[in-house]
């Protein structure tokens, strides 16, 4: 039976809490003490093209500034309560995209990104809901979470970050390192750092209809062919020449009829759309990048990864890689299948020409690396 962190099987977390209601997990990762300090956490917050907050407390005033930061920012603040938090630290550090992988109960689809926080005694983001599916799991340090199932959602106005304006805790916990908290969306939380300490947020994404409307229209523009230009051979003479006749407008909406899609577009839409990287994201391709068949020899003895910003996403034969659709044959997809559900793929796996091909070009594009030879460790 497949179980998520802390033992609960998954099926019975879905049924009972996804999207549903909390849950608090004590001990859910034993011994976890978080996967970097907080100042290497610092450090990460002042470096160009990773996304980061700064939120200051003073007198109830709350102040929100984006990073990068410089370290003297951080010494200026002294004592007094403020929390930094990192977004996308997976595509950083090997260690967050593998504590990412406990999670794959939930498709990778709807898999965002591990933020992480460092939060001085008293620090916290305030009272506020997220519009997205959360876990939040405990670092070093202590957080008292405090939660509420309330409906009035009105936000303080004109304050930099959403706060609710009338926070009404209904259940609180001091969660210990390793424990950890869901939430589904809309949950009013607050998190107070009882003492120094670090959060890890493991967040999903899910697209607003009208975002997905939006975007699949983009995907229709590159893709609609019709034939054909207007006509009107059976003009009919207009005793006002600026009225648009309702032949000009039948005409017209007979030809937007014809714009049709299938399950297949709407497959392929998805796909492309949800393993595109973020406009941010670029990729770094190997300085020097071995040859063809020095890359297979190299595959075949040492296996591949996916490379942290990297994202493949899979359906009927098709599969997404960072956004380009591949239609492949069965045991290439398979293969790839693989590579994507587990982020690696073993040395002995054996590869079709296909396989071959779309992974060298991954290779050379920097989206996957040939793992660490272990002779030379
Ligand atoms: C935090 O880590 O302080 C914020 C997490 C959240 O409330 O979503
Ligand atoms: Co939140």
């Amino acid at each position: 039976m497949r179980k998520i962190p802390g033992g609960l099987a998954v099926h019975t977390f879905l049924r009972e809490y996804w999207q549903k209601k909390p849950l608090l997990i004590r001990q859910a990762f034993p011994d976890f003490k978080g996967l970097l300090n907080p100042q290497q956490l610092i450090s990460l917050a002042c470096t160009e093209d990773i996304q980061a907050r700064l939120i200051t407390q003073r007198q109830k005033k709350w102040q929100l500034h984006h990073g990068p930061f410089t370290k003297i920012e951080f010494d200026k603040l002294g004592k007094s309560k403020w929390t930094v938090l990192v977004q996308e630290v997976n595509h950083i550090l090997p260690q967050a995209a593998r504590l990412l992988q406990h999670f794959s109960f939930i498709p990778h689809a709807r898999l965002d990104d591990l933020m992480v926080s460092y939060a001085t005694q008293g620090g916290g983001v305030g009272p506020h809901f997220d519009s997205y599916d959360v876990f939040l799991l405990q670092g070093c340090g202590r957080r008292r979470w405090q939660i509420s199932a309330q409906q009035d959602h009105t936000l303080i106005e004109h304050a930099p970050l959403k706060i609710l304006r009338s926070f009404k805790a209904e259940q609180e916990w001091v969660l210990e390192p390793g424990d950890m908290l869901y939430l589904p969306p809309h949950y009013a939380h607050n998190g107070i750092a009882e003492d120094d300490c670090m959060t890890y947020s493991i967040g999903f994404r899910a697209p607003t209809y009208q975002e997905l409307a939006e975007q699949f229209l983009v995907y229709l523009q590159d893709r609609v062919r019709l034939d054909g230009i207007y006509a009107d051979p059976y003009l009919k003479a207009q005793s006002h020449p600026s009225e648009i006749s309702a032949d000009l407008l039948r005409q017209v909406q007979h030809t937007i009829e014809k714009i049709k899609w299938g399950k297949r577009d709407i497959a392929n839409f998805i796909g492309s759309y949800l393993s595109e990287p973020k406009p941010h994201i670029f990729f770094d391709p190997p300085a020097k990048p071995l040859s063809r068949l020095r890359f297979e020899q190299a595959l075949r003895t040492r296996g591949i990864m996916l490379l942290p910003k990297s994202q493949i996403l899979c359906h009927g034969e098709t599969l997404f890689i960072n956004g380009i659709a591949h239609t492949v044959d069965q045991d290439t997809y398979r293969l790839l299948r693989s590579l994507a559900d587990t982020r690696q793929l073993g040395a002995a796996s054996t590869l079709t020409s296909m396989a071959l091909e779309l992974l060298y070009q991954c290779y050379l594009d920097g989206y996957i690396a040939l793992m660490e030879n272990k002779r030379k460790v």
